[in-house]
């Protein structure tokens, strides 16, 4: 019995999955909006457009991202980018980015569930929206820290080309909004996030 808990342990933390979080309840929402990014694997990012036919228009692009490992979130989005994305060509312009969540990601959500009882777009299924500056992360030791935490949880990013000069940002957060229940969106401070607990158990 305790080999076969063993076991399950180890496909667990092997497959880079945030596991033991809870669910923050809706009032806190500085801790709900910590556990929806540090639980997400995805989120969609939108950058003012430099491209032809695009040109100034929003631009929505589905990013890979990690804030942190496992068992330790930091808050902050990290991104595992090429500059032949063009959300990254248009960050070279203007590098202010919106980045959208959905709690209908985590697939195990019942408010999001699409049931009688459920839709993404119930106001009890959190919709998170960050607002800031898409920059660098520059420093070796924090550089260190986004490529491990996104190579954990993404175990595909390490066989992507070389050739195609993958480099790792993060989301400078300015601000943030969020829906988590009825009434309408509110903003959360964001040194109020950052104090939050991310759910853990
Ligand atoms: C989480 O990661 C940060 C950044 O590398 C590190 O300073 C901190 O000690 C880590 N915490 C845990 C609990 O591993
Ligand atoms: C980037 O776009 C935002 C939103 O339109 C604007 O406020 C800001 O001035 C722009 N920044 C630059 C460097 O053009």
């Amino acid at each position: 019995m305790l080999n076969v808990l063993a076991l399950f342990t180890v496909i667990a933390v092997c497959s880079g999955k945030v596991q033991n979080v809870n669910r923050p309840p809706y009032k806190d929402i500085a801790a709900r909006a910590r556990y929806v990014v540090h639980r997400a694997d995805w989120a969609v990012v939108n950058t003012i457009s430099t491209q032809p036919r695009m040109t100034g228009l929003a631009f929505s692009n589905t990013n890979a991202l990690a804030d942190g490992l496992p068992d330790n979130s930091t808050g902050v989005p990290y991104f595992y980018v090429s500059p032949l994305d063009v959300s990254i060509q248009d960050i070279v312009t203007n590098n202010s980015v919106t980045v959208s969540f959905s709690e209908a990601e985590f697939n195990d959500i019942e408010d999001c569930i699409i049931t009688s009882g459920g839709d993404p777009e119930s106001p009890l299924c959190t919709r998170l929206v960050l607002i800031g500056k898409m920059v660098s992360v520059i420093e070796q030791s924090e550089r260190d820290f986004a490529k491990k935490a996104l190579f954990t949880r993404h175990p595909l990013m390490p066989t992507w080309p070389e050739s195609h000069n993958w480099e790792f940002m993060k989301l400078d957060i300015k601000d943030l909004w969020i829906i988590d229940f009825f009434g309408g969106g509110k903003h959360i401070p964001v040194e109020d996030y950052f104090n939050a607990n991310p759910g853990y158990n």
